[in-house]
């Protein structure tokens, strides 16, 4: 059967000299990382050299596997208190969490020292572009890197847009939603009133907080030649979607798409 993540590693391993590959997960969401870190284990025992930097410890004995440890931040959020909200209300405190936990790390020093001192050279940087870490694109700036997008939790039109999909919200109705393909009118109507919701507070509002993160702790040398933010993540290299029907829709996008799901305790 066709896989992407097949056809990529194979892509990295057809190359007669091993990549040197950075994986920057600084934001301790097990749930998010423990999908793909099997992807990450797997380019090392091909040959590729790959660092991780997370709060997440490989197996033991894997060769060519550099493990950054950064310590655990991140504040479980009690998600209930986001139900039964106004749309609006749910978008704003979910861009507030994103916003607050991407700045408790990016002031630690230890995630500091490594933006700022780090002379590595990297081929590939793998990150969680869409999801609370937009501002850490700036990394494929600071090495000259192409980046490699993996996003977790299905479908999300905004991200979607960013990866050039087109939108249908009135057809397509958003995982979040809990609303099933079978749409009636309203359903459309409050499908579109998500979206556009979504696209508005993340476009005006999000986006440019992230942007502003991005200058003020991404400062490393050369840093004043960065594109805008929104360049970059336009310039994503390869998106990787975690994706699973218990959790969303059957959907054919034009991404790569890993059908799996891992439950996290
Ligand atoms: C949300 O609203 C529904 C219907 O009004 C209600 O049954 C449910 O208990 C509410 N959930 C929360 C978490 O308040
Ligand atoms: C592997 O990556 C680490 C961290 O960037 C680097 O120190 C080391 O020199 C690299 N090894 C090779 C063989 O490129
Ligand atoms: C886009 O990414 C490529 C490498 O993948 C890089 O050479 C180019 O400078 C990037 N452009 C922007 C605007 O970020
Ligand atoms: C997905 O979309 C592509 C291109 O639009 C199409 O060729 C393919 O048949 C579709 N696959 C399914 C399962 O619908």
């Amino acid at each position: 059967m066709f896989s992407p993540a097949l056809l990529f590693l194979g892509v990295l391993c057809s190359v007669a000299n091993a990549y040197n590959i950075l994986a920057f997960f600084p934001l301790a969401l097990k749930s998010h990382i423990k999908p793909f870190q099997t992807l990450l284990y797997e380019l090392a025992r091909r040959g590729h050299n790959v660092t991780e930097l997370s709060s997440f410890p490989p197996p033991d004995g894997l060769e060519n596997y550099n493990y950054i440890h950064v310590p655990h931040l991140f504040n479980p959020v009690n998600t209930v208190q986001w139900r039964n909200t106004s749309y609006p209300t749910l978008f704003g405190m979910y861009h507030a969490m994103c916003l607050s936990e991407a700045e408790k790390v990016l002031t630690h020093p230890d995630i500091q020292s490594f933006i700022q001192t780090d002379q590595s050279h990297f081929d590939a940087i793998i990150f969680e572009g869409s999801f609370c870490s937009e501002s850490f694109v700036a990394l494929g700036h600071k090495y000259g890197a192409p980046m490699i997008n993996f996003q977790p939790l299905g479908y999300w039109p905004t991200n979607y847009f960013l990866f050039g999909n087109l939108q249908s919200p009135a057809s397509i109705a958003d995982y979040r939603l809990l609303m099933g393909t079978r749409m009636n009118f309203w359903h459309r109507l409050d499908s579109l009133w998500f979206t556009v919701t979504e696209f508005f507070l993340t476009y005006t509002s999000y986006y440019p907080k992230q942007e502003i993160l991005m200058d003020k702790y991404f400062k490393y040398r050369g840093s004043n030649t960065r594109p805008s933010m929104m360049e970059m993540l336009r310039n994503i290299s390869m998106t990787f979607v975690e994706h699973d029907i218990a959790f969303g829709l059957y959907l054919n996008l034009s991404v790569p798409t890993l059908y799996s799901l891992e439950a996290c305790t």
